[in-house]
């Protein structure tokens, strides 16, 4: 598989193809979703929430984000990997942030960096595309923000609020972000902003009017059985096979019936 690049991304936008985007966070599902032929990987701060068992994204560090997506680039043929920038890498000064997305691209190899915000991040977005690292924005329900919001809820039902949103999309495209992810805000209003700006919006949570998609991979394969909100379809419900795996391995080894013959030396 031929790697996609930012360039692939801009063509696949201006011909209206889809844009297709799961997160991975390991060597196993980030080979499988790219031979699947998924056009982007994002290594999503999500990881600590669905991997680490956190209640937030708020936790998760640079040093995790590098690890996690040095494993995703060793199973990543072709597709476009995006790594999140953590809460805390960006949001306190210009140089911090260009430090930090400088890492993920130098030091885990990442093709993109994607951080949280719009007006008030424009400034580190266009800084670090001055330093020829394509950012993805992400506006709307930004995880990061859980304390300000007040939980995890659909953004921009308000008037003023989705105006703000508008400004928001128009302020990260404006500032050189390729794409830009919309969470959790309603499918019309995502048709707006799509119609508003001149780059990809990636929704989850946003309808199908925008430019792509992304979903959690462990949420569309039933792993994270604690809930699954609304936007989440999941196309494998694989927790309950994998438990029943578990237990006839646990029965068999108890029965001793594993190891048979067969894999015996
Ligand atoms: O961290 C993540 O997985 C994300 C996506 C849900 C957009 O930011
Ligand atoms: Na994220």
């Amino acid at each position: 598989r031929k790697q996609t690049t930012v360039l692939d991304v801009q063509n696949m936008y201006a011909k209206g193809d889809k844009i297709t985007v799961l997160t991975a966070y390991d060597y196993p599902f980030a080979r499988m979703m790219d031979q699947a032929g998924i056009d982007m990987i994002l290594v999503g701060d999500s990881v600590g929430s669905v991997f680490s068992g956190y209640d937030t994204t708020l936790p998760v560090t640079m040093e995790e984000m590098i690890y996690h997506t040095k494993a995703v680039m060793r199973g990543s043929q072709g597709a476009l990997v995006i790594a999140d920038m953590p809460f805390l890498s960006y949001q306190v000064d210009v140089r911090d942030a260009c430090l930090n997305a400088g890492r993920l691209v130098k030091d885990a190899g990442a093709h993109a960096v994607k951080l949280e915000g719009g007006e008030n991040v424009a400034d580190t977005i266009r800084a670090i595309v001055n330093m020829d690292i394509p950012v993805v924005a992400h506006i709307g329900l930004t995880p990061q923000s859980i304390h300000r919001m007040g939980g995890y809820r659909v953004q921009g039902r308000k008037e003023e609020q989705a105006r703000q949103l508008i400004a928001d999309a128009k302020a990260v495209a404006e500032a050189g972000a390729f794409a830009v992810v919309l969470e959790g805000i309603p499918a019309d209003l995502a048709k707006e902003i799509t119609e508003s700006i001149d780059i990809p919006t990636i929704g989850i949570g946003a309808g199908v009017h925008c430019s792509g998609q992304v979903l959690v991979i462990h949420d569309i394969l039933g792993l994270c059985e604690k809930y699954s909100p609304k936007f989440v379809k999941v196309y494998a419900d694989l927790a309950p096979l994998i438990k029943e795996a578990m237990t006839s391995y646990i029965d068999e080894v108890r029965a001793g019936t594993f190891p048979g013959d067969e894999h015996s030396f």
